[in-house]
């Protein structure tokens, strides 16, 4: 949520952080801005909407300078307008963040007290202002930082540059992420390993409370108690480094296709010759009484269909929760409780304060995360990584097959431990697992037929999904695929609650999505159906061949998939979630890979 760039460089730097920019703009696209510091005397370009208007602007009105900052923004306080974008500046420093400074109100009237007016209708601004009277009670730029950080509560990550310091950005860093990365002569700084893998591969993430003072000769960090400390240099991954589209008009087309070769990457990784390898130091789920699990969104319903794997395989009692209402219920965590957060980019602010409410509760704290250097997998016992590569479309699709994979692999684990499968009941599980990507494949073959259904989805005002069972959780996701992307009104239901009041929505012009495999509770769910169209409802069919074959007349469209093992079905089924969302986005004309609103990575509450 919001995306910040730094350079010190040898060369111009604005067309060095409209590149940076583009990469981190699905941390959000509602403005974007750039400062330098030429001459002794900073300057800056601002322009609302995408980054593209920025470039614009610059066309017109260049910036020259090699040393700058610049921001893309996902609004938090004060609307989308070139007055509210970053950076913001005073006439001796820039400033750019990501974040939400709490105490912003009270700061303001401190310095209207004292005769310092606002322009901006943004919490940002106040720590440029109160940066500013610290250096103009003579304080320099590092001192000047310090005494604002002082001040400031709430969660930053920050960047300043100086008016007359054209070799040097200071950094800071609490509750938001910031790397930088270091150059042949010249040093960066960056929201994330994306933004700063074209510039340089070798990089240094801040710690929490870390602030830094960087020039072009290297970075001095200083951890929250002001000590000087050494934060280890890492390697940026080939696979980070690569953030395109791979030929397809969308990062969400690339990334629903590319699921099958995510699966065989992950299945690789976790699947040693005698079982599920996790990372060390593993967990005991024999010494477990109760899985306490915790996510946002997606990674949500991620867990939600994990509660029915763990407890129907591995006899695991579950509790799973949104992490915004979690960490404020003041949940008991009893010992033998493990803790699990499940999170793409691992910096979901409500999920690592979740995460921190656990630690020192739970027994173990368990992630399964995308981003292995994020907050959430440095901050657990034991992160499993879930091998899905950069995922920059902001409707989160691979990471979501690859986070219910790993979630399974980790109930299998769980039900051997537990004594519940035997050694040859587990073999025969992995072997279903091997079957999966190849299974995806076949999957992905609904596409026309989904792009088909989609045009007439499109029409529509409210669709509703169904799902029972494992397939109850796969509904909240396609209805959450399909509102966040296409903007139509979606709900999700249990099957079997519709007919306790939602029933009462049914009429000819709401479609009625149902996820249904032939399983155990396939003839329930066909009853469902019938009253659904009973009512005049046009459901939709999403099964297997033997599912159509016993669903009765009257089903308005089907979705025929590869039938599969029971346990398979919720991550299968992820696909015709997936493409019917896309096709219904593009069938509407939407901006499928940067929906209205949104953006990936909520680093604030
Ligand atoms: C929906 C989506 C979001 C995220 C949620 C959690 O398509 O992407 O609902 O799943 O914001 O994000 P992470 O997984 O990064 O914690």
């Amino acid at each position: 949520m919001c995306g910040i760039i730094g350079v010190l460089g040898t060369h111009e730097a604005a067309p060095l952080m409209v590149e940076a920019l583009k990469r981190l703009e699905y941390r959000g696209y509602d403005s974007a801005g750039i400062a330098t510091v030429r001459d002794g005397a900073l300057d800056r370009r601002r322009a609302v909407g995408k980054l593209v208007n920025l470039s614009d602007l610059l066309v017109h009105e260049p910036l020259s300078g090699r040393s700058g900052i610049g921001h893309t923004r996902w609004a938090t306080h004060g609307a989308p307008s070139v007055r509210n974008a970053h950076p913001h500046a005073t006439a001796g420093v820039a400033v750019v963040h990501n974040g939400i400074i709490e105490n912003f109100r009270e700061i303001r009237e401190r310095l209207a007290a004292d005769g310092i007016g606002h322009e901006t209708d943004t919490d940002t601004e106040t720590v440029t202002l109160l940066t500013q009277r610290h250096l103009d009670a003579g304080l320099d730029p590092e001192a000047a930082v310090a005494a604002t950080l002082e001040v400031v509560t709430g969660a930053y990550a920050l960047l300043f540059l100086f008016r007359g310091e054209e070799d040097l950005m200071i950094a800071a860093r609490k509750g938001s992420p910031l790397a930088i990365g270091h150059g042949e002569g010249e040093m960066f700084v960056g929201s994330d390993a994306i933004a700063l893998a074209p510039l340089t591969r070798r990089i240094t993430y801040l710690e929490e409370g870390d602030r830094a003072v960087v020039t072009r000769a290297g970075a001095t960090i200083r951890d929250a108690a002001g000590r000087a400390v050494r934060r280890a240099e890492q390697r940026i991954r080939t696979e980070t480094a690569q953030v395109d589209k791979g030929g397809h008009r969308h990062f969400m087309a690339k990334e629903i296709a590319e699921q099958p070769a995510r699966l065989t990457d992950l299945l690789g990784a976790y699947m040693g010759k005698d079982g599920v390898e996790l990372p060390a130091p593993g967990i005991d789920f024999a010494a477990i009484e109760r899985l306490t699990m915790v996510a946002c969104g997606t990674a949500f319903y991620a867990c939600l269909t994990a509660k029915y794997w763990f407890e129907q395989i591995a006899g695991l009692p579950v509790e799973v929760d949104v992490a915004s209402e979690f960490r404020y219920r003041e949940p008991p965590i009893g010992a033998g409780t493990a803790a699990l957060f499940v999170s793409q980019s691992g910096e979901t602010a409500d999920t690592l304060a979740a995460l921190r409410y656990c630690r020192g509760k739970a027994d173990r704290i368990l992630s399964v995360v995308n981003v292995a250097e994020s907050s959430i997998a440095r901050e657990s016992d034991l992160a499993l990584p879930i091998h899905a590569g950069p995922e920059i479309g902001v409707a989160s699709t691979k990471a979501f097959s690859c986070q219910l994979t790993v979630l399974l692999l980790l109930a299998l684990d769980a039900a051997r431990a537990r004594g519940r499968l035997d050694d040859a009941a587990f073999a025969a599980r992995l072997d279903e697992l091997r079957t999966l990507p190849g299974l995806m494949n076949q999957a992905l073959g609904i596409d026309d037929a989904a792009h088909a259904i989609s045009a007439r989805l499109a029409e529509a005002r409210d669709i509703l999904f169904l799902g029972r069972g494992r397939m109850y959780p796969l509904a909240h996701e396609g209805a959450l695929k399909l509102k966040e992307i296409s903007y139509i009104h979606a709900e999700a239901y249990a099957s079997g609650e519709l007919k306790h009041g939602p029933i009462a929505l049914i009429d000819k012009s709401v479609p009625v999505i149902v996820m249904a495999p032939r399983d155990e509770l396939f003839d329930k769910s066909v009853s469902n159906m019938q009253e659904v169209m009973a009512r005049g409802g046009k459901v939709v069919l999403i099964t297997d061949a033997a599912g159509a074959d016993e669903a009765g007349d009257g089903v308005w469209q089907v979705l025929r998939l590869p039938a599969c093992p029971p346990a398979l079905a919720p991550i299968l089924y992820a696909v015709p979630a997936q493409l019917l969302a896309y096709h219904t986005a593009l069938a509407k004309g939407t901006d499928v890979d940067q929906p209205r609103n949104l953006a990936k990575s909520v680093t604030v509450e």
